[in-house]
């Protein structure tokens, strides 16, 4: 049995403006999807959404990825096994991270000699056969972790301050969020167009800012960025009762981080106010979750379980 991991991420500026090809900053966290692979008579997935054989409905990332494995390798029978420390729906990229921890399991098992762009590649096309039209960000960052700049994948320096994440536990579709905002844009362009371009410009802006270590304007920038996510309709009161209790209680920044409409946001704080954050967080009815960034991207667990 083979064991892989990829990382789950946050966005520090431009999802949704993302989608339309501006800039985006998106850290992988050391928040893990882990996938056990094996060989076996039949197809066999299990993760706590339950146990099944090729199932697009209960595990739409696996058995599309079941299916593009077979175009590399002769894949009659396998187990497959995901267990994840990632909510699913949350905004925090638990769907790449499957769709990255499993392509890469299957990868090293059946030998098929996939380069890791080759598997942030094949990712990216599952999660747009699922979702439609996503943005490659999600699983090129659960692929190569590190903190990146999209869309040219450029690896910046890693943030250097504790990074708390804050799940409303309400569900969230990317799909539907995504669809949202293009139909408030194409009523509304003159409008959403800038909005979009707008958050694209602060991950320009934050480049330098990341190098130089300045959280402080970064969060200044953030909490922009939350302004114009909620102007496109895809913030929630949840959320923002998260966003507030953060910033309240002294956060450096807070924001929603991926699609919004629940899931998460993430809140930057100083080295020694996350606790006091993460409390906040729970007080005003979220779950908090310290947490930090991490170069490491999809990786070997274990050659044997
Ligand atoms: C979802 O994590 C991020 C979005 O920008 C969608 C995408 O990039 O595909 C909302």
């Amino acid at each position: 049995m083979i064991t892989c991991s990829a990382p789950g991420k946050v966005y520090l500026f431009g999802e949704h403006a993302v989608v339309y090809g501006e800039n985006a900053i998106c850290c992988a966290v050391e928040l893990r999807t882990k996938v056990s692979v094996e060989k076996s008579n039949e197809i066999i997935i299990e993760s706590a959404l339950g146990c099944t054989g090729l199932d697009h409905k209960i595990h739409p990332y696996v058995s599309y990825v079941i299916e593009k494995m077979q175009q590399f390798a002769d894949i009659k029978g396998i187990r497959i096994i995901i267990k994840s420390e990632l909510p699913i729906g949350s905004g925090l990229g638990s769907s790449a991270a499957v769709t990255v921890a499993s392509i890469q399991a299957l990868n090293l098992l059946f030998d098929c000699g996939l380069s890791q762009e080759d598997v942030a590649k094949t990712a990216h096309e599952i999660e747009r056969m699922v979702q439609g039209n996503a943005s490659p960000t999600d699983t090129y960052v659960s692929t190569m972790g590190g903190v990146v700049m999209i869309p040219l994948k450029k690896k910046l320096d890693l943030i250097d301050c504790p990074i708390v994440v804050g799940n409303t536990n309400k569900f969230s579709s990317t799909k539907e969020l995504v669809g949202n905002v293009a139909k408030l844009k194409s009523e509304f362009p003159c409008i959403v167009e800038p909005i979009l371009s707008n958050i694209g410009q602060m991950s320009v802006l934050a480049e330098s800012l990341v190098a130089q270590g300045d959280y402080e304007t970064i969060g200044k920038l953030m909490n922009i960025n939350q302004g114009l996510l909620d102007s496109i309709g895809v913030g929630s009161a949840e959320l923002s009762n998260l966003v507030y209790a953060a910033r309240n209680s002294g956060a450096i920044s807070a924001k929603i981080t991926g699609a919004g409409g629940g899931g998460c946001m993430v809140a930057l704080t100083r080295e020694d106010n996350a606790e006091d954050i993460a409390k906040a967080i729970e007080n005003a009815g979220g779950e908090a979750i310290i947490t930090k960034n991490t170069e490491e991207g999809v990786r070997l667990e274990s050659l044997h379980g």
